[in-house]
């Protein structure tokens, strides 16, 4: 009789063996997996300890306070505006409000955007990895050292040439060599270096510049304040897509005007 029912239990037993077995096996090792050119992992957020930077602090609580609160959610933009030191793109007698969320003289008359815009502009390029981005307006050079540090390379131009020299020397002192600098008007864009998967404008034309629409990649973003100085700015984002623009009004901003000859229609 306990033979018979040693083999009737056998199933069950087995059963229950390969249970008890499978739970003690540990997971499966995983692939060791080299990332693809095109993987975007998120950026870890820096620590004090870290870096050496007294600013980490200041920096995480603008992110949380003046972005995540409003409604960006970008968590690459997110790490990266917590990573790249605004201290270093102000003014020395500005340092104390390096990370409040508004926009600060850097002279020539001209500004650093308020942080807030910078990250929601950002956002609104969709940038992927490999993407070449253009910028028009390079003032201090935040703006594309943020850029920098979500895609390969960086095209940024800029009118007024001491300004452009000044953040040409913080990108070499700070290690952001693969950003490229030009005196130009950015009016006409880059066009050697065309075509462009995103464009930011950061001083405000009174209307879209057709060769920056013309240097967009299919499929490319334009992300632009367009309205007269001084008067209502709308912030646009712009998509190609074939011959098609699709055009996104984001609302009320204000910007320091766009100059030169091309935005007032003159020859280059
Ligand atoms: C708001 S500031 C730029 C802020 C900058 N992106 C930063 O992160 O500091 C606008 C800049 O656009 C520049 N600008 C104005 N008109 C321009 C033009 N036609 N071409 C290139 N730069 C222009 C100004 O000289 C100024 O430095």
């Amino acid at each position: 009789m306990t033979a018979i029912r040693s083999v009737r239990c056998l199933p069950f037993l087995l059963l229950l063996l390969a249970l008890v077995l499978s739970q003690c096996a540990g997971p499966l090792p995983s692939p060791s997996i080299t990332p693809a050119a095109t993987a975007s992992p998120t950026p870890e957020p820096p620590t004090p300890a870290a870096t050496g930077d007294p600013y980490v602090a200041r920096r995480l609580r603008m992110v949380e306070e003046t972005m995540r609160r409003r409604g960006l959610k970008d968590e690459r933009v997110l790490a990266v505006m917590a990573k790249v030191p605004r201290h270093e793109f102000v003014l020395p007698r500005y340092l104390d409000q390096a990370y409040d969320d508004h926009p600060l003289p850097i002279g020539y008359g001209q500004t650093i955007s308020q942080p807030y815009i910078v990250a929601l502009m950002t956002e609104l390029l969709q940038l992927q990895p490999g993407d070449k981005v253009l910028e028009i307006g390079t003032g201090s050079g935040y703006q594309a050292a943020v850029l920098a540090e979500l895609v390969g390379e960086v095209w940024t131009i800029e009118i007024i040439p001491e300004l452009s020299q000044q953040a040409a020397e913080r990108f070499r002192r700070l290690g952001y060599d693969k950003i490229h600098t030009r005196v130009a008007d950015g009016y006409y864009g880059w066009p050697e270096e065309a075509p462009f998967d995103a464009i930011i404008v950061t001083a405000a034309p009174d209307h879209i510049p057709q060769p920056l629409v013309d240097q967009l990649a299919d499929g490319g973003r334009l992300v632009l304040p367009v309205g007269p100085p001084g008067g209502y700015q709308t912030l646009w984002q712009l998509i190609k897509e074939g011959d098609e623009i699709k055009a996104f009004n984001l609302g009320g901003v204000r910007f320091v005007p766009m100059v030169g000859a091309g935005q007032r229609g003159s020859a280059p």
